[in-house]
C-alpha cells in the first residue's frame, strides 16, 4: 500500500511551522501511524515528494500499546493516539494527514508541551489513598476512571479547556471520578468541592469530548456520577444556608 503522511513540521516552539509530505510505501495491508512514523525516521535514505532529503520526523511514543497516551496528535484533523490509528487501503493512494495537538504549546514537529495539565492534576492532588474497600457499583465506576491515559485527547475538542486555565477538562473527570468513587461519602467533601470548581463548573456538557477518547472510556457515565456528587453538595450547601 502506498500513501503520502501529510505532516506540519516546526523546527522549535519559536520556528513557523509548515507541511511536508513523505511518501510511505509498505506490504502491509493495514498499519499504525506510528508504525509507518518509525519507518520512515528509521530510512536512512528518506525523501519528501520532491525528492529531498529530510530530519526525522520529531514525535513522541513510549508503550506502543494505547498505553502511555504520549503518542497523541491530530490525525486527519481528530485527535488520537498514532499506536492507535490504523490506515488500511482503499485500493487509491491516500493522504493522512498528522499534525501536533494545538491545545497545548508547540515544541517540535509532532510533539507539543502537555505539562500544564500534569501540572494541574499534581496540584488538584487527586490520587487515591488506596486500601479502601469498594462496593461492586464504586468498582467498576473507579475501574473505567482509571483507565484514563492523560492523553489529552479530549481537551483539544473541548470549546472550554484553555491550557493554564481554571477549567481541568476530561483529564481531570477521571481522577476525580475515581477518588470520588472511592472515597466513602464522609470523606469527600473537600473532594467533591474541588471537582466541582475545577470541572463541573467549567464544563459545558456539550459532550463534543465523547467520541474521541482513545481508551474508550465512558465519559457520560463518569460525567453523571461525578456531577451527582457535585450537585447533590451544592443542594445541601443551599439547603442548610435556608435553614
Ligand atoms: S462535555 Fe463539553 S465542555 Fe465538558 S469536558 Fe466534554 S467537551 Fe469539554
Ligand atoms: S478521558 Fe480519554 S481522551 Fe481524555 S485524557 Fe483520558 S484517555 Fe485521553
Ligand atoms: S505510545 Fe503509548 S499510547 Fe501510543
Amino acid at each position: 500500500m502506498k500513501i503520502i503522511l501529510k505532516i506540519l513540521r516546526r523546527k522549535d516552539a519559536a520556528s513557523e511551522p509548515y507541511w511536508i509530505s513523505i511518501p510511505y510505501e509498505t506490504d502491509e495491508a493495514e498499519f499504525s501511524v506510528a508504525s509507518a512514523l518509525r519507518a520512515i525516521n528509521e530510512d536512512t535514505e528518506r525523501r519528501d515528494v520532491n525528492g529531498e532529503p529530510f530530519e526525522p520526523i520529531r514525535w513522541e511514543c513510549s508503550c506502543l500499546q494505547k498505553k502511555c497516551g504520549s503518542c497523541a496528535m491530530v490525525i486527519d484533523g481528530k485527535p488520537g493516539l498514532a499506536c492507535d490509528a490504523m490506515i488500511s487501503g482503499t485500493g487509491k493512494e491516500r493522504t493522512v494527514t498528522l499534525e501536533p495537538l494545538k491545545t497545548f504549546p508547540p515544541v517540535a514537529d509532532l510533539i507539543a508541551d502537555r505539562s500544564s495539565m500534569f501540572e494541574e492534576l499534581k496540584k488538584l492532588k487527586v490520587w487515591s489513598p488506596g486500601g479502601l474497600k469498594l462496593s461492586e457499583e464504586a468498582e467498576e465506576t473507579a475501574y473505567d476512571a482509571s483507565r484514563c491515559l492523560q492523553c489529552g485527547c479530549c481537551l483539544e475538542v473541548c470549546p472550554n479547556f484553555h491550557a493554564g486555565g481554571s477549567f481541568a477538562g476530561n483529564a481531570a473527570l477521571g481522577p476525580f471520578t475515581r477518588l470520588l468513587a472511592e472515597l466513602p461519602k464522609k470523606d469527600n467533601k473537600e473532594l467533591s468541592a474541588s471537582y466541582s470548581k475545577y470541572v463541573f463548573e467549567g464544563c459545558g456538557k456539550s459532550l463534543a469530548c465523547r467520541d474521541v477518547c482513545p481508551a474508550g472510556i465512558d465519559i457520560d457515565r463518569l460525567l453523571v456520577h461525578s456531577n451527582a456528587i457535585a450537585v447533590w453538595r451544592r443542594k445541601s450547601a443551599a439547603d442548610k444556608v435556608k435553614n
